[in-house]
C-alpha cells in the first residue's frame, strides 16, 4: 500500500511544487513506485513534467467531479495518469480545478473526493505525493485527508515562522476532525542561504521550537532548481550534480527511513 505524502504551506512561492517533483523523482531513482498528484489549479507540477495543461483531455478535476456525481473512474482514472515522460507518474490538472471547490462544495463527500480517488491505486505505488495550493480551500483540505505524512516546505525568513504556526495549528486541527492519522514528517527549509545570519537563525528558531526530529536537511539556494523546470525537467534529469540535486537526495534518504524502509 502507498504511503501517501502531502506538501503544504499557506504561502505561495515556499518550494512545495519544487520539493514535491524532485522528491518523486529521488524516490523513483531509489526504486521506488512513484504518483505525483498535481492538486494545484495552477498546474505547475503539471507543466514542471513537461506537460501542458490545455493538452490534456483529462485531469484531476474530471475525475473528482465523477466522484462527487457518485460515480467510479476506475479505467478514467487509469487513462488520466501520465506514465511515460518521467521515472514517476503523473495524475496532471489543468485550470478548470479551480472552480472545483465552489461546484462540489454542497456534496456529502466534498472532504474525501480525493482520498477515495487515491485508494483506486493506493495498491499500484509505493509513494504518492500531492502537491497543494497555496490557499487552504477545498482542495487542500482533500490533501491533508488523504495523507499519512505532511511535509511544509518554508522559506526560512522572518514572517516564514508566522506562515509555519498557522500550518502546524491546520495539523492539530485536521487530526482533531478529519484524519487522526496525519502526522508531521518534517518541515523542509528551502531556498536556504546558509551564509546568512537570517537563515540560520530561522533554522535553530523550527529546531529549538519543533525539535531535531521535525526538521528535514535543508535544501540550499540553487539557481538550476529554479530553471529545470521551464524545461520540463526534474533537477536529476537537469544537473544532477548540484546543490540541489545533492539536497533533495539526502530528504529523500529520510523520507525513505521515516516512512519505515
Ligand atoms: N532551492 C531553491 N533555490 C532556488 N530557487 C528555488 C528553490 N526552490 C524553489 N525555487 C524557486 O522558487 C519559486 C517558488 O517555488 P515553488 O516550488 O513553485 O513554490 P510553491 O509551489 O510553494 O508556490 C519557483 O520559481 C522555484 O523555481
Ligand atoms: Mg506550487
Amino acid at each position: 500500500m502507498a504511503t501517501t505524502i502531502v506538501l503544504a504551506n499557506r504561502k505561495g512561492g515556499s518550494g512545495k511544487t519544487t520539493s514535491t517533483i524532485n522528491i518523486a523523482d529521488g524516490l523513483a531513482r531509489a526504486g521506488k513506485k512513484v504518483l505525483v498528484v498535481d492538486a494545484d489549479s495552477q498546474a505547475q507540477a503539471t507543466i514542471s513534467c513537461g506537460v501542458l495543461p490545455y493538452q490534456l483531455s483529462s485531469s484531476l478535476y474530471e475525475l473528482l467531479h465523477l466522484l462527487a456525481d457518485g460515480q467510479q473512474p476506475g479505467a478514467e482514472l487509469l487513462s488520466t495518469i501520465i506514465k511515460d515522460k518521467k521515472p514517476f507518474h503523473l495524475l496532471p490538472a489543468k485550470p478548470d480545478l479551480a472552480a472545483l471547490e465552489v461546484e462540489v462544495a454542497h456534496k456529502e463527500n466534498c472532504q474525501t473526493l480525493l482520498k477515495d480517488l487515491l485508494m483506486e491505486v493506493e495498491n499500484s505505488y509505493d509513494y504518492i505525493l500531492v502537491d497543494l495550493p497555496p490557499a487552504l480551500g477545498l482542495l487542500s483540505v482533500n490533501g491533508l485527508v488523504a495523507a499519512r505524512w505532511l511535509i511544509i516546505p518554508i522559506e526560512p525568513t522572518f514572517l516564514s515562522m508566522d506562515g509555519l504556526a498557522q500550518m502546524t495549528g491546520i495539523l492539530y486541527k485536521i487530526n482533531a476532525d478529519l484524519n487522526p492519522a496525519l502526522r508531521l514528517m518534517g518541515i523542509l527549509p528551502v531556498k536556504c542561504d546558509l551564509r546568512t545570519n537570517l537563515a540560520r537563525s530561522v533554522i535553530a528558531e523550527i529546531q529549538q521550537n519543533f525539535g531535531d526530529d521535525n526538521i528535514l536537511p535543508a535544501i540550499r539556494n540553487d539557481i538550476k532548481l529554479a530553471e529545470a523546470p521551464s524545461f520540463g525537467k526534474t533537477i536529476f534529469e537537469y544537473a544532477a550534480s548540484c546543490r540541489g540535486a545533492q539536497d533533495y537526495k539526502q530528504v529523500v534518504n529520510i523520507i525513505l527511513s521515516r516512512s519505515g524502509e
